[in-house]
């Protein structure tokens, strides 16, 4: 289970946010507000690009890891709550378990090599799914990814490399209240 302290105070920015947090954050809510919405999550990677590439962007505070799981920073929520902005730090050996999301997502790499495995879901009686992996994924810093609402992006992430790996996760959801309110959890068919 990830770490679920709650993540932030207040929406709006993290207080020791970045400025290219803010621009980023503001370029989401006018993406929103001018782009069709099969489309936002696309314009929302490419805007995650330049983010992906600023030196500096976490301060410790948001870089601290989870000593179980890996640990969700929330750095901004959108206070009419139709997005919420998460770093995720990584330590060796933690990962998700298989998953979809409730809403839309624009994810990349700011820092490290995290593996991403994709899967084809397929259920069978009591509600459960057998997940077939169709795609593993090594990426590096910069690389970003979409994911759609439901089990047709099922996927996991995990870090299987030496070194910390943070992601940054756009998520059309607000998560100040529950975190994990955007994973769609299976349960696997042995
Ligand atoms: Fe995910």
């Amino acid at each position: 289970m990830p770490d679920a302290r709650p993540c932030a105070d207040a929406y709006g920015a993290h207080a020791r946010a970045h400025p290219a947090v803010h621009a980023f954050c503001d370029t989401v809510e006018q993406i929103l507000r001018t782009t069709p919405a099969d489309e936002v999550p696309d314009r929302v990677a490419e805007a995650l690009a330049p983010v992906l590439a600023t030196e500096g962007l976490l301060c410790d505070e948001l870089r601290e890891p989870g000593a179980a799981t890996y640990r969700k920073h929330v750095l901004f929520a959108c206070p009419e709550k139709h997005f919420t902005l998460v770093a995720i730090v990584w330590q060796p050996g933690q990962g998700t378990d298989i998953h979809g999301h409730t809403a839309w997502g624009a994810v990349g790499v700011y820092e490290g090599h995290p593996n991403v495995a994709c899967y084809a879901c397929e259920e069978v009686e009591g509600g459960r799914h057998i997940a077939r992996e169709t795609k593993n994924i090594h990426c590096a810093p910069g690389d970003t990814a979409t994911v759609r609402p439901g089990l047709c992006d099922t996927h996991r992430i995990y870090n299987e490399s030496d070194d910390v790996v943070i992601t940054l996760h756009t998520y059309g959801l607000d998560l100040v209240a529950d975190p994990d309110a955007i994973n769609i959890h299976l349960t696997l068919a042995s």
